[in-house]
């Protein structure tokens, strides 16, 4: 978006804060200068890079709707030094933003197909992206599954917003926790046991997944074995990032870097570094 130094943050007004979990939170941002506002164009699954001001620049995903007009949607968990400062932010406090970097999901090609969504872990915000994108054009998009996986049933936050999402028509919504507590309704162990519930059609379907690699790697296996192409298979990946433009190499992953040709990949571009562990 920005021709002039593509390193130079804009400067972005707080006019929300949404407390959505203990440690993760929404701030809901719009740039100052009416001009960036303006220009300023994005899609789902793509990227920004927040600067807290003497403190630090991370990558975090865009959550809300492209069309939303001026508003910028970013949901962060509090991990280290730059996200305990941001969480300190509130209503009217500014930051820096530069983006939007990367390439999204591919929206345009999951239209009229079944879609599959999976996630694993606390709020996999770009997963989100793309849910609320069929959320508002749900008539576009074939059968809609969404599968959430969590460690432990405290995790799972979001409630409502999957209560919403189980009653879009056409949508089945899948949990699990790996370890449950006393009322967990839901499944209890791996979201792989869930999979034979899924309802979609392997030649006309779109995978898009986020979340622990090793969870990504079963999910693909799975999908491969129901006839799904890799092609027709895509993730979101989270790597170290400085530049975000494909010049520093922090984000470097085999002959690819995850800013600049990710960080969503189709299954197909990255199936051999991704069968390596720890890659
Ligand atoms: C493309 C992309 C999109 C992202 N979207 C979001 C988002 O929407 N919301 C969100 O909360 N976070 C998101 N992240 C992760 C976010 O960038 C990191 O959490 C952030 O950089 C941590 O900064 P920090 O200074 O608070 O923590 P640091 O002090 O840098 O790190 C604290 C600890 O977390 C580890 N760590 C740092 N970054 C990551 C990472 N990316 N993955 C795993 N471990 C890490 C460090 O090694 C260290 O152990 C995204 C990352 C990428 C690459
Ligand atoms: S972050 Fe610099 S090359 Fe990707």
């Amino acid at each position: 978006m920005f021709d002039m130094n593509p390193y130079l943050p804009h400067e972005a007004l707080i006019i929300e804060r949404i407390q959505e979990a203990p440690e993760l939170f929404t701030l809901r941002l719009e740039f100052t200068e009416p001009e960036i506002q303006h220009r300023y164009k994005f899609e789902p699954g793509q990227f920004n890079m927040l600067y807290l001001y003497g403190v630090g620049e991370i990558a975090i995903s865009i959550v809300s709707d492209p069309e939303d007009g001026n508003i910028i949607d970013h949901t962060i968990r509090v991990l280290g030094r730059v996200t305990r400062g941001m969480n300190k932010l509130k209503k009217g406090d500014r930051i820096g933003l530069r983006g939007p970097y990367g390439r999204g999901w591919p929206m345009q090609e999951a239209r009229q197909k079944d879609v599959v969504l999976i996630t694993g872990g606390l709020g996999c915000a770009p997963v989100v992206s793309a849910i609320n994108y069929i959320q508002q054009r749900r008539a576009q998009f074939g059968r809609l599954n969404i599968v959430q996986g969590v460690k432990h049933s405290d995790d799972f936050i979001w409630k409502d917003r999957y209560d919403q999402w189980r009653e879009l028509p056409d949508t089945k919504v899948l949990l699990a926790a790996d370890v449950g507590a006393e009322l967990w309704p839901w499944h209890i162990g791996p979201v792989t046991v869930l999979f034979d519930q899924l309802e979609f059609d392997p030649q006309n379907v779109c995978v898009m997944m986020c979340g622990p690699e090793g969870m990504i790697r079963a999910t693909c296996d799975h999908m491969l074995e129901k006839q799904v192409l890799p092609e027709q298979m895509f993730l979101s990946m989270e790597r170290n990032m400085q530049c975000a433009i494909g010049h520093c190499g922090h984000c470097q992953y085999g002959d690819k870097f995850v800013c600049k040709d990710g960080p969503v990949f189709s299954y197909d571009k990255i199936r051999d570094l991704f069968a390596v562990k720890g890659f």
